[in-house]
């Protein structure tokens, strides 16, 4: 079912720039407010229009917004017919929810403006930014604006630590692991865009990330940032919850994937074909961090005099001592390991190895002062003990590994 509030003296004349999708599950609190809002704020230069997609909200959301269609119709008749109006709204019903990227392409199908810009109804995605999307946009006509939080200017107000530390691990795992590091939100909801880039491309992913998606599959396109700030919702609930996390793991590999399949751009297979190459020494090291671990536990515990039970194993050297004479052990260990195995340097010679050793351990000083830095940071700041840890040690290691691959090792870090 599709509804539409035309306007026709304009939509016969005019072409519609902007299209303005957003989609709505329980919003019934935000989202009439929301459309007075936009159309206060937008430009009258431009024909614009308002989709909202509905997935048949239990709140009414969708008959609000049909209401509000006839009110308006009828109150222009009523005032004056040869008023022209700069904005229309349509409203979209879908019958099944099946997510937020199927509503979006639904109301990209619905949608004739020559530009679309997609955004969120709870008022997180404030509606003074959409003029300066467009006015960025009609500056740049053939690439991404996107609204963003983490470029200078931009932030987010009212998200739990826990939901600001998701989002950034998230945002870098996408830079980083998926190669789109000129964007620094990728995972934005609130990005405007030429449709015809929107209707072109097949998005394969569930779940939220729409614009990632965008992103991995049109390496080429210029995008811009716009700096907005988040304000987390008001009213009704966020629709994020456990299956939204995992569907952005799968989408993740998914597009990943997708890269080492299409083999689009030689430059392009050859920054994969680095990432997996890079991605299998980290594999290696971490492997070779949890012997580690087995074997220092091992040592200690064998070295070490059991006080509570009074067991005497092999010694009865004091328990700290033998802990000590664990950890270097397995310091040792772990560097011949990652010598041969995650390096893959087969050369013993004596003072060569001896100078990588010193400086292998070097390193290890550094990832355990950064280690405890992090640790120390973030349960200070309320995060807890066992998340931190786990952040931490994952932390740590990997820039030990950068810099045992770089200083120690003599490596490119990047391949
Ligand atoms: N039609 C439809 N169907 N709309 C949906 C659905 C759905 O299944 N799920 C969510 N929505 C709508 C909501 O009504 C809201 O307008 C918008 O999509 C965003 O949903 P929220 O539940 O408010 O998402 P969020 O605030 O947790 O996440 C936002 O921030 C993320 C950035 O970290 C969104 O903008 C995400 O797209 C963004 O990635
Ligand atoms: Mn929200």
């Amino acid at each position: 079912m599709f509804s539409n509030r035309s306007n026709a003296e304009l939509s016969n004349s005019n072409i519609v720039t902007f299209s303005i999708i957003i989609p709505t599950y329980n919003e019934s609190e935000n989202i009439l407010r929301l459309i007075t809002e936009i159309e206060k704020n937008l430009p009258t230069s431009d024909l614009t229009e308002i989709i909202i997609v509905d997935d048949n909200s239990p709140d009414g959301t969708g008959n609000l917004v049909e209401n509000y269609i006839n009110q308006q119709n009828h109150a222009n008749q009523k005032v004056s017919r040869t008023r022209t109006r700069n904005c229309m709204v349509k409203v979209v019903h879908r019958t099944v929810k099946n997510g937020l990227i199927p509503a979006i392409m639904d109301g990209v199908k619905q949608s004739s403006g020559r530009n679309v810009i997609i955004m969120d109804a709870d008022f997180s995605h404030p509606p003074e930014v959409i003029p300066k999307m467009m006015q960025e946009l009609k500056m740049n006509p053939n690439s991404i604006i996107i609204g963003s939080r983490y470029v200078e200017g931009g932030k987010v107000i009212g998200w739990p630590k826990k939901r600001k530390i998701l989002s950034t691990g998230a945002s870098f795992l996408a830079r980083f692991g998926l190669s789109v590091k000129r964007v620094k939100d990728p995972m934005s909801g609130l990005f405007a865009l030429p449709r015809e880039f929107i209707e072109n491309i097949s998005i394969d992913t569930k779940g939220y990330k729409i614009l990632l998606e965008i992103l991995v599959k049109n390496k080429e396109i210029p995008t811009k940032e716009i700096p907005y700030t988040f304000t987390d919702r008001r009213s009704g609930k966020s629709k994020m919850d456990k299956g939204v996390i995992l569907n952005y793991a799968e989408a993740i590999w998914q597009l990943y994937r997708h890269g080492q399949k299409s083999g689009q751009v030689t430059i392009n297979e050859k920054l994969n074909e680095r990432s997996v190459l890079f991605l299998s020494k980290v594999g290696r090291y971490y492997t070779v961090g949890i012997s580690g671990l087995i074997i220092n536990y091992i040592i200690s515990f064998l070295l070490a005099n059991d006080v509570a039970n009074s067991i005497r194993l092999l010694s009865n050297v004091w328990y700290l001592e033998a802990s000590i004479i664990g950890a270097a052990i397995s310091a040792t260990s772990n560097f011949f390991f990652n010598k041969y195995w995650t390096f893959e340097d087969r050369q013993f010679e004596v003072g060569s190895t001896a100078r990588q050793y010193i400086s292998f351990i070097g390193m290890s000083a550094i990832g355990l002062i950064i280690q405890i830095a992090i640790l120390y940071f973030m349960v200070e700041n309320f995060v807890p003990y066992r998340i931190s840890l786990i952040v931490a040690i994952a932390v740590a290691t990997t820039i030990n590994f950068i810099l045992n691959k770089k200083f120690t090792f003599k490596e490119k870090v990047w391949a």
